[in-house]
């Protein structure tokens, strides 16, 4: 009886004390990744905590993470069903959907058209990279604005807008002013997002706490909201694009999903799809790299000597008197050192987006129930004593050999876009994206001939 098995896997994971209603959710603090990890010395690298009325199962390090997204892929492949993941993208998120046949299918053309649009062909790969480096070049120049006369400002909302117009770009073939007021808005709100979904979601764990008032209430309310609004920005553009839509011209993402699922061989995905696969990949494409470059500036502010070392480096194979390519790429092992460094030692994902057990599955000869919810702990695998030496301090060069060659090895052991079969699928992207901004950024600095764009 099912009494029965819930009480033998219960004994079978370890764990910490669960209080009744709340269980472990008040413990986990403001960044359950390191209780995580402080709970895994105490418990080892699987263990159970309780969050409401789920019994959620924790991964830590690399190997109980590989084990179970690796070679157990299909099993660990399945989302929760919380109530904030039906608020993403109207309904129809890839991104929020349980593992089944139809996402597989809705994967799989969000991916194509990725690399559509990126990576398919040399011309495409040009392509993408001017978007990114026209994007840089007016970043610089806003930044020289606002820092006239050695005035102070915060750069994120700029950074976003840069990330964000990346994407904008690929989806729609437009672009947005760094002045445009509705747009910064919007990206202010959408940046909240975090706030709700994720690890420790509360609302999630306990979805009673939306019948009176309280905090957990607001957020979620505002969640609920702020996933309208961006849904709505997005649908409106979509339809603009059905509306002129010619099977002769793919002008940019939004044409080529329109063109697979309304116009292509039946993929069991109806029209509304479109908005919310288009949707997913703005939501998930400007967010994370605008908090990447985020990190990186301050990286840079404090660590002049490393700052200097990329100036260094980016002048003497660049120099100054033209723009950076992607061809550059292969003689600056020190700005790609950097960049991984900056993903391992910020781990700025520290926690997957949820995971759940598609079907009952035993790893390490624990026994995990089917619909299990499952946390994977991303940051344990980037400050492993065991794998890192000093893994709290911030050095670029432990991913270089004695002759300044990138070790592929070690940067492949960096997780921040997880593992298995709901790997990131903006990777690549996200990696060009923050490549090509960089030395762009540095060089065009001192080229600064370039006027804004429009
Ligand atoms: C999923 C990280 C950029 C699209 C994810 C996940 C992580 C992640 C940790 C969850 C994987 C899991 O649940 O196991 C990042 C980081 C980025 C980045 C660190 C930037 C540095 C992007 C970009 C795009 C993108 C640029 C697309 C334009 C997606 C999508 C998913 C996803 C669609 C959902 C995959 C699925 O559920 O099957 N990403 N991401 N990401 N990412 Fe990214």
């Amino acid at each position: 009886c099912l009494w029965v098995r819930n009480l033998r896997y219960k004994r079978k994971l370890p764990g910490p004390f669960a209080w009744p209603v709340v269980g472990n959710a008040m413990q986990l603090g403001q960044m359950p990744h390191i209780t995580f990890s402080k709970m895994a010395k105490k418990y080892g690298n699987i263990y159970q905590i309780r969050l409401g009325c789920n019994d959620i199962v924790v991964l830590n390090g690399r190997t109980a993470i590989r084990q179970a997204l690796i070679e157990h892929a299909t099993e660990f492949a399945g989302r929760p069903n919380f109530v904030s993941f039906q608020a993403v993208s109207g309904g129809n998120s890839m991104t929020f959907t349980n593992y089944s046949k139809q996402w597989k299918m809705h994967r799989r053309i969000a991916q194509s058209t990725i690399r559509a649009f990126s990576s398919a062909n040399s011309q495409t790969k040009k392509a993408f990279e001017q978007h990114i480096v026209g994007e840089a070049l007016d970043l610089v120049q806003v930044f020289l604005r606002l820092s006239a006369d050695g005035r102070y400002f915060n750069p994120s909302h700029q950074l976003t807008v840069a990330a964000a117009n990346v994407i904008c770009a690929l989806c729609f073939g437009k672009r947005y002013g760094h002045d445009d007021l509705e747009f910064r808005t919007l990206l202010t709100r959408v940046n909240k997002f975090g706030e709700t979904v994720g690890a420790g979601s509360l609302v999630d764990v306990m979805p009673w706490l939306q019948s009176f008032p309280n905090p957990v209430r607001r957020i979620y309310q505002n969640f609920k909201e702020l996933n309208a609004e961006f849904f709505a920005f997005v649908k409106d553009k979509v339809i603009q694009h059905r509306e002129t839509y010619n099977p002769e011209v793919t002008r940019d993402m939004s044409d080529a999903i329109i063109s697979v699922i309304e116009h292509g061989k039946d993929n069991g995905l109806s029209k509304d799809f479109v908005e919310g696969t288009v949707t997913d990949l703005i939501g998930a494409g400007q967010d994370t790299v605008s908090t990447l470059l985020q990190w990186i500036l301050l990286l840079l502010v404090k660590y002049p000597h490393i700052q200097a070392k990329l100036q260094e480096q980016i002048d003497k194979v660049v120099g100054r008197d033209r723009l950076p390519t992607l061809e550059d790429k292969k003689s600056l092992a020190y700005l790609d050192a950097f960049v991984y460094e900056t993903m391992r030692f910020t781990s700025f994902v520290p926690v997957t987006i949820p995971h759940s057990t598609t079907t009952e599955v035993t790893i390490d000869g624990v026994r995990i129930p089917k619909d299990t919810v499952v946390f994977i702990n991303q940051w344990s695998v980037n400050h492993d004593p065991e794998n890192w030496k000093d893994p709290h301090v911030f050095n670029p060069s432990r991913f270089l050999d004695e002759n300044g060659v990138l070790d592929k090895d070690l940067t492949s052991s960096v997780m921040i876009f997880s593992i298995g079969k709901r790997r990131c699928i903006g990777d690549q992207i996200a990696k060009v994206e923050v490549f090509c901004f960089l030395p762009s950024c540095s060089t065009s600095a001192s080229l600064r001939a370039s006027p804004p764009r429009k």
